[in-house]
């Protein structure tokens, strides 16, 4: 394995809780997991990404952390969480965990101490105002739920600053003990043995007035030197900004390479739903040329999903109103700005939609991360607040619980709606069924895998006319496969030109068998609704 893994590997999105209940308390944890990593081994993912396991009120589903270096009780224990590691190391798997740097829990001691005691050291580990007037110019993200960032604090008579919600106050990065606390934080794990971080809200550690507080100098001067410590301490580790941002300020979370290994693409998600919808590759082409150039030995992380909203902040007013209109018709699929649904329910559970989805994920350049559950086309459940719709129980099978767990009630109900209850949808009937969702994700997996192009080569755009057809190359030297999508519900024909390679074949790694031989000009393809295509370039 050589220490650039993570430009070419399949990330697992993984929510311990919401995956197997080892003992039998309605919640999952690390005893449950362990008995599915044969399960996630067999995807064909190289990567598993654990939301936070830490001690948490949970009321952000752990994004507020009440204790940094142990694990939650209902999760199990640290010793149980090693075993869970070294089991996922056993079987070539990595782990990668959430490290919530930007705030802790109201709950955290810390903030119970600063709160308290203006001069206890902890006090200065938080942000104050004794009027809640500064740094006017931040958006406030929970939109739905917060009206400012500033909250009063009764018990310290002074309000403090949260980006999040008002039970996740912000650490106050002007500190430099707070610096050192969240390096010896991640040192704790890294020697425990984890592969990386995937560092949450880094846009926002500090404020600075006349600023939106986002991206400042001073946060990357931070996380250059938090890389600085996993290169020379932990080479082979890898950090993962979750900067939801445009393309041209996530790429300095890269820096010249000395930041972070991995960004996720978050512009890019919502417009490969927007395509799909419109039949019409150009909100992706927009975006893709809109993206620069990354650093070598960096990454971007691409998705359709994941646990929050189908955020739809990185796109204009009308495109959010477009995108809730065609995929969140009802209020309650809304959230904040953006969709609180499954991937399967937000393609009407439409086989030809959602292959065209993950082949176009998988084949676009980064490294691919798939949500739990939708591997099996998993819905939603609307009824419950927050984004807790799509983090309900994995399910495994027609039996109790979804064969989740055998507690009598499970921290959020299993889904057991018509269409995509656990009866239904879950992975014993999946495993039986050659051309279900389950095999087909393994099928796009393990045929991504044998083409170098495909995980790491170099894009090339073809110009075609129909804009419904998306074309390109993936090159890797001298390895070549063109991927061609039809966006669109209706038949397309295109012309190719091909020229180039006459007499060599192009073959088709998702419908073996169709071959085309390149002889004539132009290349002339007919494509069905929906279609999706791999093709590999075979000299003769
Ligand atoms: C990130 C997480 C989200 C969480 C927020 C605050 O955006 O993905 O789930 O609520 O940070 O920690």
């Amino acid at each position: 394995m050589t220490n650039y893994w993570y430009q070419e590997a399949v990330f697992y999105e993984l929510y311990i809780r919401a995956f197997c209940d080892g003992d039998g308390d309605g919640h999952g944890d690390f005893r449950g997991a362990i008995t599915k990593l044969d399960y996630i081994k067999s995807l064909g993912v190289d990567c598993i990404w654990i939301l936070p396991m830490y001690p948490s009120p949970l009321k952000d589903d752990g994004y507020d952390i009440a204790g940094y270096t142990d694990i939650h009780p209902d999760y199990g224990s640290l010793e149980e969480f090693k075993v869970f590691l070294d089991a996922a190391h056993e079987r070539g798997l990595r782990v990668v965990t959430d490290l919530v740097m930007n705030h802790t829990s109201d709950q955290h001691p810390w903030f119970q101490e600063a709160r308290r005691d203006p001069h206890s050291p902890y006090h200065q580990y938080y942000v104050w105002s004794e009027t809640g007037e500064e740094y006017a110019d931040a958006r406030i993200i929970f939109l739905d739920f917060e009206e400012s960032n500033w909250t009063y604090d009764e018990v310290a008579g002074k309000y403090f600053w949260h980006r999040f919600y008002s039970s996740q106050p912000d650490l106050n990065y002007d500190n430099p003990a707070v610096h050192d606390e969240m390096i010896r934080i991640m040192r704790f794990w890294l020697d425990l043995g984890v592969d990386g971080f995937r560092a949450d809200a880094v846009p926002y550690l500090y404020e600075r007035e006349d600023t939106n507080c986002e991206n400042l100098p001073e946060t990357h001067l931070f996380l250059k030197k938090v890389r600085q410590i996993m290169d020379k301490e932990y080479p082979g580790r890898v950090l993962i900004a979750e900067a939801n941002q445009w393309p041209l300020d996530v790429v300095d979370y890269f820096g010249d390479g000395d930041e972070f290994h991995l960004c996720f693409h978050f512009p890019v998600m919502p417009r490969l739903y927007m395509a799909l919808k419109q039949g019409d590759k150009r909100p992706i082409l927009d975006i893709l040329a809109r993206t620069p150039e990354i650093p070598p030995g960096t990454q971007w992380l691409t998705f359709l999903r994941n646990h929050d909203e189908l955020t739809l902040e990185m796109v204009t007013p009308e495109e959010r109103h477009w995108m809730w209109d065609q995929y969140a018709p009802e209020p309650r699929m809304r959230i904040n700005m953006g969709i609180r649904r499954r991937l399967a329910p937000l393609l009407d559970n439409n086989r030809g939609r959602w292959l065209l989805l993950n082949a176009l994920l998988l084949s676009l350049p980064g490294s691919p991360i798939i949500y739990y559950g939708d591997e099996i086309g998993m819905g939603d459940n609307i009824w419950l607040p927050d984004r807790h719709g799509c983090r309900t129980p994995m399910q495994w099978s027609a039996g109790k619980n979804g064969g989740f767990s055998t507690a009598d009630t499970t921290y959020l109900p299993v889904n057991d709606d018509d269409g995509y209850g656990y009866q239904v949808v879950n992975v014993a009937n999946q495993e039986n069924e050659r051309d279900s969702y389950l095999w087909v994700t393994r099928f796009l997996l393990q045929s991504r895998k044998q083409q170098p192009a495909l995980q790491r080569g170099v894009m090339e755009i073809l110009p075609i006319d129909n804009p419904a057809v998306l074309a390109y190359w993936r090159v890797h030297e001298d390895d070549r496969v063109l991927c061609l999508y039809n966006l669109s519900k209706q038949q397309q024909s295109i012309s190719l030109d091909l020229r180039s390679y006459h007499g060599d074949s192009l073959v088709d790694l998702l419908f073996q068998g169709e071959n085309i031989i390149l002889s004539e000009w132009p290349t002339v393809k007919i494509m069905a609704p929906l279609a999706s295509h791999w093709l590999h370039l075979e000299k003769t």
